[in-house]
């Protein structure tokens, strides 16, 4: 096994919010981001649909050399990342490794509320999956978690609608009914990479100014730091160059233009088909 780039998946765009600080974080270090546009969202699909085209995702960056690939996405983290652990990593030896962005997140989670009540806001496959719910209850047994899931909120993104007036409707909706929940709901988790776009809209609608909005980007970051720490064997594996490819398995020129949105710069994104 060749040493190589780390490897960063996301069903679509959402993933380069995380990837934008782990780049930032890891400077020196060489990535490959993987977008599965072709087939995004992923949020609203069955368990054993995500857990494939994520197994298909992690199969195709462990042939372009990643010894380590990060999922940038909840749904895929929710849905696939332990299955692959289980039944899928092992026959790749103890030189491959997957990495989620939930559990991460939840080991974080009480810096963000002071009264123990946190909001999460997510893809139908991240809240059906329970994940952040048992997460936390397993770091954190008195802080409670409440759901809800928006299912619109990664087509409107996907589509360059999440600035518009017809996303309003839908954050609107969707925060009112999470902290109708519990009035003391005092931190809200964005539990989708994507959702950090549409972050000046939730903030817009939120009743409260002492409502905590988390976004997960620098806290994957931060945990990615201290895991190449405490793994050497995991960091020899990685090369440095400080290079970045995009890939995409739609339209180069679509992923061009929206990546740029989440991105901050322009990126030139390859075509790579399944
Ligand atoms: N960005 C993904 C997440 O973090 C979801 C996008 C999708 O539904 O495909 O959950």
């Amino acid at each position: 096994m060749h040493p190589g780039p780390i490897g960063i998946f996301d069903s679509g765009y959402g993933g380069l919010t995380v990837f934008r600080e782990i780049a930032h974080a890891l400077p020196e270090y060489d990535f490959i981001y993987l977008g599965d546009n072709a087939r995004s969202p992923y949020g609203t699909r069955s368990f054993e649909t995500i857990y494939q085209y994520t197994l298909e995702a992690v199969r195709r960056l462990f042939d372009m050399d990643c010894p380590l690939v990060i999922l940038a996405c909840n749904t895929a983290s929710a849905r696939a990342l332990r299955s692959i652990q289980q039944h899928d990593l092992p026959a790749y030896g103890d030189r491959r490794r997957v990495l989620g962005v939930i559990r991460p997140t939840a080991e974080r989670i009480d810096e963000f509320t002071r009264s123990g009540r946190v909001g999460l806001l997510a893809t139908p496959g991240t809240v059906r999956s329970a994940s952040y719910v048992i997460e936390i209850a397993h770091q954190y047994p008195d802080i409670r978690v409440y759901q809800e899931a928006c299912p619109m909120w990664v087509p409107l993104i996907e589509n360059n609608e999440h600035d518009g007036p017809g996303a309003d409707y839908f954050v609107d909706k969707h925060i009112r009914r999470l902290l109708a929940q519990d009035p003391a709901i005092d931190a809200l988790l964005l539990g989708c990479t994507h959702y950090p776009l549409l972050m000046d809209k939730i903030r817009r609608f939120l009743p409260r100014p002492d409502i905590a909005v988390i976004s997960q980007g620098p806290i994957v970051a931060d945990s990615l730091v201290r895991y190449l720490h405490r793994h050497p064997e995991m960091d020899a594996l990685c090369t440095r160059g400080g290079s970045r490819r995009f890939l995409t398995t739609d339209r180069p020129e679509a992923f061009n233009e929206m990546a740029r949105l989440f991105w901050g710069e322009p990126v030139a994104s390859e075509y790579v088909s399944w």
